[in-house]
């Protein structure tokens, strides 16, 4: 069900189409899809380009998704399980389902058509999950929880440089009683910007004031004395390179493009900036403690 370190992306087919998602702008579909053994279960699948929203992260937003998954993975942070599906070159080979409103037919036709013979994104689908609220945490049962993941979770965040886990649009699930990560599509917040490189990035520490509008935020301060993220910033700060290079054999060559001739490749940078950013891990883990300790 979750995403495990070094684990490749499972090579997906499409199946069936069963409804479009619409929690945020992305307007993900949910699908049943194929592996090579054949049915391979419900995935949320996140194509490059959208109708629904003008900014676009392209290749980037596949591989930012790919990126955060094993980040999260390496401090035990639950993620789904990643795949990769190809559209179709003819568009009109996506089944569109006939029980879906007029409206979201011609969504799933012009999605098609505009990521056709383009890989897209997908995530194993959680039956039955919530969106992550604050209130869950009320519970005394769920503090382990926010100490160990919660804590880890708001921490990579600084560390990724994601700032879409906000209170009104959490991008984390509340799944069998587990706090989940999802939608990393914005994670590495500049990486993809024109004449940006992986190793200049990396070093920039400093949090934006988004961290007080992440949904754990209010939770974590109510706990701060307990947490400890000391014995996770060890096991970032000693991820070794083969670790990096590993789970980076596993991302598409095909998104490794580059915005102008003479930049760096998305994927490249990905891989210097993860590689760089170890060495950041104590500056980070102090800005979010003190995030995290300021006066009411
Ligand atoms: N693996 C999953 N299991 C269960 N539900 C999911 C899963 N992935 C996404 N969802 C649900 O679908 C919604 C939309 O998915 P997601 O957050 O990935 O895209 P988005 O917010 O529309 O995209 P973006 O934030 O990039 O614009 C989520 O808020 C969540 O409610
Ligand atoms: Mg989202």
């Amino acid at each position: 069900m979750f995403h495990a370190v070094g684990h490749a992306p499972v090579q997906l087919e499409f199946g069936t189409v069963h409804r479009v998602l619409s929690g945020g702008n992305h307007h993900p579909w949910l699908c049943q899809l194929e592996d090579a053994s054949g049915p391979s279960g419900f995935w949320v699948v996140k194509p490059q380009h959208v109708v629904s929203r003008s900014t676009q992260r392209a290749q980037f937003g596949v591989l930012s998704e790919l990126a955060a998954a094993e980040v999260c993975a390496w401090l035990d942070v639950p993620v789904p399980s990643l795949g990769l599906v190809r559209f179709p070159v003819d568009a009109g080979d996506v089944d569109v389902p006939a029980h879906l409103d007029e409206r979201t037919r011609q969504e799933i036709r012009t999605t098609a058509e505009i990521n056709a013979g383009q890989l897209a994104f997908c995530g194993r689908y959680l039956p039955e999950a919530h969106d992550l609220a604050a209130a869950v945490f009320v519970d005394g049962d769920t503090k382990a929880q926010l100490l160990d993941v919660g804590a880890k979770l708001f921490f990579l965040d600084a560390y990724m440089r994601h700032d879409d886990r906000q209170v009104e649009n959490p991008n984390a699930l509340w799944w069998t009683k587990r706090i989940v990560a999802i939608d990393h599509g914005n994670a590495f917040a500049g990486l993809s910007d024109t004449g940006k490189t992986g190793a200049g990035l990396a070093a920039m520490t400093v949090l934006s004031n988004v961290p007080r509008r992440h949904v754990l935020y209010e939770s974590l301060r109510d706990v701060v004395t307990e947490v400890d993220i000391s014995a996770a910033v060890q096991r970032l700060q000693s991820v070794a390179d083969g670790v990096i290079d590993a789970a980076a054999a596993g991302w598409p060559k095909e998104l490794d493009v580059r915005p102008r001739p003479r930049d760096e490749g998305l994927k490249t940078r990905l891989v210097r900036f993860l590689k760089n950013r170890r060495a950041v891990v104590p500056t980070i883990m102090d800005n979010v403690m003190a995030e995290l300790r300021r006066q009411k």
